[in-house]
C-alpha cells in the first residue's frame, strides 16, 4: 500500500486547541460512558524508517464510518507525546485537522477516506518503555494498553480492529532481523539498508501491534497442529543467550498441544515468534504472532535458573500463547473488560501448569499468591471489582484482582458446571465471538447458554469488590450433621452496601474413627445464611470445607485445634490438608501476636504445631514437593489480613519466634531431612525438585533455631551446589545471618555470574529481601552500586520490590523504609511512571497498620501527593490511597 505524498515541512496547525485539561485535574473514564467508535479502520499500513536516535513513521489509514455510530463527522485519533509532521486526507495535504490535547481530530465529510500521517520518534530517549523504544541496541514496541498512540495517531481503543501491513527499513548491521505481526511477505536490500514487509491476515486492535528490529538469533523448531499444519516457531534472543531457550521452546510446544486437547484451540498462523528483551515493564506481551517477553520468562538453564524460574517460564509462555484465542481472536470491547482476557487466560495457564506438574502443589501456590497479593488489595483503598467501573490510568488496573481473582471467578463457574459442560460453554464463547471485541457479560452469557447454568446472581462477582467472609459451624444432632454457613461481603471504596453472592463450597464430613468420608458435596451458599444437613452421622464428624479452594473467600471455621490436627494429617484433598495446617498455625500466631497467650499456653500451642509439622515430615504417603508446601509458614501479609489493625513488628517477631522454636525443637529432624535430600542428584523430575525444595526449607528452620551450625550447612550447600535452586537457597539463608560465610558467598556469587543480568537481579533481591538486621543499610548501599540503574525495571524491582515486600525492613519503626520507597517513587516517576506506580500500594496499607507506623506511611503518601508534575499513574494511586 502506498503512503500518500506529504509536504516536507511540518504543517502548521491552524486551530491549536486550548482544551487540554490542567495537569492536576483527574480525568475519570467510566464504564457506563462506553460508546461505539464513530469511525472504523478496516486497513492500516505503517512504514518505519528505523533508527535508535530517530525513527520516522508514515501511516496510512483507510477509515470508514461506523454504521453503529452516531454519525459524528469527526474522527478522533489518539496521540500521546507525539506531533504530526504532516497530515493528509485522500492524498491532499490538509489543514482541516486540529489537536484536542494529545489527540488529533479531523472532520470528514464522506463515509470512507484515506488518512496519511507522519510522525517522528526518538526511541533511545523513551525510558517509559511504552510505544517504540530501544533496549540493548535493539528496537521494540509495547502497545498494551495505550502505547500505540505514542507511535502514531490512531483510534487507540480495543474495539477498532484493523488489518495491518507493516513495512520497515533500516541499516542492516544494526538491525539484521526485522519482525512484525503475521507473515513476512516481501523483503529486500539496497546497499547497507534492508527492508521487510509483514502482513497480518487477522484484523486486530492496535494494542496487539508489535515490531522488533535488532541483532537477534533464534532457536527454531516446528509444531504440527491438530489439522496437520506445520507452524514455524522461533525464540529470538541476543547472541550468546540461545543455549538458554530450550525450556521455553518445550513449554511453547506443550502449550500448543495442550490448548488443542483441552480447549480445542488450534494456532492460526504459519509462524509464531517470541522475542526476549531485557527492558520490559511487565512479564510478557501477547502481540499477534510476535510475543515479546521479559528475558526472565524465557532464559533458563540449571546453572542460572531456579525450579521456580522454570515453572514461571512454563506458566508465562503458556499464558501468552493461550491469549491467541482468549484475547486476540476474541478481544476486549474496552479496558473495563480486561478480566475477560486476563482472568480467563490466567485460569487457562493455571490448568496447563497443573497438568504439566503437580495439580495439588500448583493449586496451593496459586492460593498463596491470591492471599498475599490479592486479599490485601481487596481490603485496601485500591479495592476494585474484577470488572472496574472507572479508572484514570488503565495501567493501574493490571492487578491481582483483575488477573488472579478474575481467574478464580471463572474457575467457580467451571466447578459448578463440571469440566465437560464448562468446555461446552467456552466452545460456544469462541464460536459466538470469534473476530469480535467482547465483554465480560458476553462471556458469562456464553457459559450460561453453553454449560446450562443460571448465572444471574453470580454476575455479582463481576461488580462487587471485597473478599467475602464466610463463617462455618458444624451442628450435630440425631444422626444429622448440619453445616451452618453465613456470609458477609465487606464494604469497599465506593461500595457501601453489598448483596450476598453465590459461593460454591466443596465439603466433606470425615468420620473420626476411620479417617474417611462418604463423598464430597458441593453446596452453594447464595443467601446471607443457610443450613446444609447430611444424614447418617451417628457420631460428630470433622468438617472439611472449601476443598480445593472452590471459592475465593475467607472461611472462618468454628472448630477445635484437635480437628485441625486431624485434617492436617488425614484429609484426602491436598489443598484442604494444607489449609488445615495453615489454619492451625495462623490461629496460634494470631492469638500469640495479640498477646492473648500465657507462656504455658503458648508452649502448648507450639507443641501442636510442631507435632503437625513432624507428622508431615515423616508421612510416607506425601511426595516431597507437597511436604515442602506443608512446611511453609503463612506469609506475614496474610497474617496481617486477619487483623483489623496490624502491628508488623509483632507479627514478624512472633512468626520468626515460632520458626526459631521449631528449628530448635525439631533440629535433628531437619538435619536428617537435609542430609537425606542432599543425596538426591539434580534432575528436572518431581522427586528431585521436591528434594531441592525441602533442602532450603530445612535450612530456613535450622538457621532460625541454630544459626551457627546452619551457616556452616548453608555454606556447604552453596559450595556443593550444581544448580541455581540449591545455590540461591543457600545464599538466601546466609544473607539473613550475621556470619562471615555471608560476605564470602555473596562475593563468590557476584563473580561467578559476571555479566548475567538475570542472576545479578537475584543477587540484589536476595540482599534486599533478607532477614538481616541491616537490610536498610544494605539497600542504600546497593542503590549506589555501579550495576544498579533506575532505567531497567527488572533491576529496580530486584532491589526495591524485594525490599518493599520484606516486612521487617520495610516496616522499620523509624519509618526509614517508607521514606526509601517514597523517594524511589518520586525519582522513578519521570523515568518510568508505570513501574513507579507499582510501589504505591505497599504504602497504601496505612489504615490497617498500628498508629505510629500508620502516621509515617500516610506522611510519605502526602509528601508524594504534594509534589508537582506527578504522572497520572502515580497520582491516581496516591490520591486513592489517601482518600
Ligand atoms: N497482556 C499482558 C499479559 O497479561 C500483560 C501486559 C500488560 C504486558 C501491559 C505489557 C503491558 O499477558
Ligand atoms: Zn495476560
Amino acid at each position: 500500500m502506498d503512503i500518500a505524498s506529504r509536504p516536507s515541512e511540518p504543517v502548521e496547525n491552524p486551530e491549536t486547541a486550548d482544551a487540554a485539561p490542567p495537569p492536576h485535574a483527574p480525568t475519570v473514564i467510566r464504564r457506563e460512558d462506553y460508546r461505539p467508535p464513530e469511525w472504523l479502520v478496516p486497513e492500516t499500513a505503517l512504514d518505519f524508517s528505523l533508527g535508535a536516535g530517530e525513527t520516522t513513521v508514515r501511516s496510512m489509514l483507510k477509515v470508514a464510518r461506523n454504521p453503529d455510530g452516531s454519525g459524528d463527522k469527526t474522527i478522533r485519533l489518539n496521540g500521546d507525546g507525539i506531533e504530526a509532521r504532516s497530515v493528509s486526507v485522500d492524498g491532499k495535504p490538509g489543514n482541516g485537522w486540529r489537536m484536542d490535547g494529545p489527540d488529533l481530530l479531523i472532520d470528514l465529510d464522506g463515509d470512507e477516506h484515506e488518512i496519511a500521517i507522519e510522525t517522528v520518534l526518538k526511541p533511545a530517549q523513551n525510558s517509559q518503555l511504552m510505544g517504540l523504544y530501544a533496549s540493548n541496541g535493539m528496537l521494540c514496541t509495547q502497545c498494551e494498553a495505550q502505547g500505540f498512540r505514542r507511535i502514531t495517531f490512531f483510534p487507540d481503543r480495543p474495539d477498532v480492529l484493523s488489518s495491518f501491513t507493516v513495512r520497515m527499513e533500516g541499516p542492516k548491521d544494526a538491525f539484521p532481523v526485522l519482525l512484525s505481526n503475521g507473515n513476512c511477505v516481501k523483503e529486500g536490500e539496497d546497499g547497507g539498508t534492508h527492508w521487510a514487509e509483514w502482513h497480518d491476515p487477522w484484523p486486530k486492535p492496535s494494542y496487539l501491534f508489535a515490531l522488533v528490529a535488532g541483532e537477534l538469533v533464534s532457536n527454531h523448531d516446528t509444531f504440527t497442529t491438530m489439522s496437520g499444519r506445520k507452524v514455524d516457531l522461533n525464540i529470538w534472543v541476543r547472541p550468546g543467550d540461545e543455549d538458554r531457550t530450550g525450556h521455553a521452546m518445550e513449554s511453547l510446544k506443550a502449550s500448543m498441544k495442550w490448548d488443542e486437547e483441552t480447549f480445542g484451540r488450534e494456532y492460526d498462523l504459519d509462524l509464531f515468534n517470541i522475542v526476549a528483551v531485557s527492558d520490559f515493564n511487565m512479564g510478557a506481551m501477547e502481540n499477534k504472532g510476535l510475543n515479546i517477553f521479559n528475558t526472565r520468562y524465557v532464559l533458563a538453564d540449571p546453572e542460572t535458573a531456579t525450579d521456580a524460574d522454570y515453572d514461571a517460564i512454563e506458566g508465562v509462555i503458556g499464558h501468552e500463547y493461550f491469549h491467541n484465542w482468549s484475547g486476540n481472536r476474541v478481544t476486549c470491547r474496552d479496558w473495563f473488560q480486561l478480566s475477560l482476557k486476563e482472568g480467563f487466560t490466567v485460569l487457562r495457564d493455571q490448568l496447563f501448569s497443573a497438568d504439566m506438574g503437580s495439580e495439588a502443589v500448583k493449586r496451593i501456590e496459586d492460593v498463596r499468591i491470591l492471599r498475599s497479593a490479592q486479599y490485601p488489595e481487596d481490603s485496601g483503598p485500591l479495592a476494585h471489582p474484577i470488572r472496574p467501573d472507572s479508572y484514570e490510568e488503565i495501567s493501574n488496573f493490571y492487578t491481582a484482582t483483575v488477573y488472579n481473582k478474575g481467574a478464580e471467578v471463572i474457575r467457580m463457574m467451571r466447578t459448578m458446571a463440571g469440566p465437560e459442560r464448562f468446555r461446552e460453554g467456552t466452545d460456544l464463547y469462541f464460536e459466538r465471538h470469534d473476530g469480535e471485541a467482547a465483554t465480560c457479560e458476553d462471556f458469562v452469557k456464553a457459559i450460561e447458554d453453553g454449560a446450562g447454568l443460571d448465572l444471574g446472581q453470580f454476575r455479582l462477582w463481576y461488580s462487587q469488590a471485597g473478599t467475602p467472609q464466610v463463617k462455618a459451624k458444624l451442628l450435630h444432632e440425631n444422626g444429622f450433621a448440619t453445616v451452618r454457613l453465613e456470609q458477609t461481603v465487606p464494604v469497599t471504596p465506593g461500595q457501601p452496601e453489598k448483596q450476598p453472592m453465590p459461593i460454591p463450597l466443596k465439603l466433606a464430613l470425615f468420620e473420626r474413627e476411620t479417617g474417611k468420608h462418604k463423598g464430597e458435596a458441593l453446596v452453594v451458599l447464595d443467601k446471607e445464611s443457610a443450613d446444609f444437613s447430611f444424614k447418617g452421622h451417628e457420631r460428630r464428624p470433622v468438617l472439611s470445607i472449601n476443598r480445593g479452594f472452590s471459592a475465593p473467600v475467607a472461611v472462618e471455621i468454628d472448630t477445635t485445634s484437635e480437628d485441625l490436627v486431624f485434617l492436617a494429617a488425614k484429609d484426602d484433598d491436598a489443598f484442604a490438608r494444607y489449609e488445615a495446617m495453615q489454619s492451625l498455625v495462623v490461629r496460634h500466631l494470631i492469638s500469640a501476636i495479640g498477646g492473648g497467650l500465657g507462656e504455658r499456653e503458648r508452649d502448648l500451642e507450639r507443641d501442636a504445631v510442631s507435632q503437625a509439622i513432624e507428622s508431615a515430615l515423616f508421612d510416607e504417603d506425601l511426595d516431597d514437593l507437597m511436604r515442602g508446601e506443608l512446611m511453609i509458614l503463612p506469609a506475614e501479609a496474610y497474617l496481617a489480613e486477619q487483623m483489623l489493625v496490624a502491628d508488623p513488628g509483632a507479627i514478624h517477631a512472633e512468626r520468626e519466634g515460632l520458626r526459631a522454636w521449631l528449628g530448635e525443637e525439631l533440629q535433628e529432624d531437619f538435619e536428617d531431612l537435609h542430609d537425606r535430600v542432599s543425596e538426591v542428584p539434580y534432575g528436572r523430575d518431581a522427586a528431585s525438585r521436591g528434594a531441592r525444595k525441602l533442602k532450603t526449607q530445612a535450612l530456613l528452620y535450622l538457621a532460625a533455631g541454630a544459626p551457627e551450625e546452619a551457616a556452616e550447612r548453608a555454606a556447604r550447600q552453596y559450595a556443593l551446589a550444581d544448580n541455581m535452586t540449591d545455590r540461591q537457597g543457600a545464599l538466601m539463608v546466609l544473607c539473613g545471618l550475621d556470619v562471615p560465610e555471608r560476605d564470602k558467598a555473596l562475593a563468590d556469587f557476584r563473580k561467578r555470574y559476571e555479566g548475567n543480568a538475570l542472576v545479578l537481579d537475584k543477587w540484589f533481591a536476595l540482599q534486599a529481601g533478607s532477614l538481616h538486621p541491616d537490610v536498610l543499610e544494605h539497600v542504600r548501599e546497593l542503590a549506589g552500586h555501579p550495576d544498579f540503574t533506575l532505567g531497567n525495571p527488572n533491576r529496580v524491582r530486584s532491589l526495591y520490590m524485594a525490599f518493599a515486600m520484606n516486612p521487617a525492613a520495610f516496616h522499620a519503626e523509624s519509618g526509614e523504609g517508607y521514606r526509601m520507597i517514597a523517594d524511589l517513587i518520586l525519582k522513578l516517576d519521570p523515568i518510568n511512571s508505570q513501574t513507579a506506580a507499582r510501589f504505591v500500594p505497599p504504602l497504601g496499607r496505612w489504615r490497617r497498620i498500628e498508629p505510629v507506623r500508620s502516621d509515617l506511611m500516610r506522611g510519605e503518601l502526602e509528601r508524594i501527593a504534594a509534589t508537582p508534575h506527578l504522572s497520572r499513574d502515580v497520582r491516581e494511586q496516591v490520591t486513592k490511597s489517601l482518600g
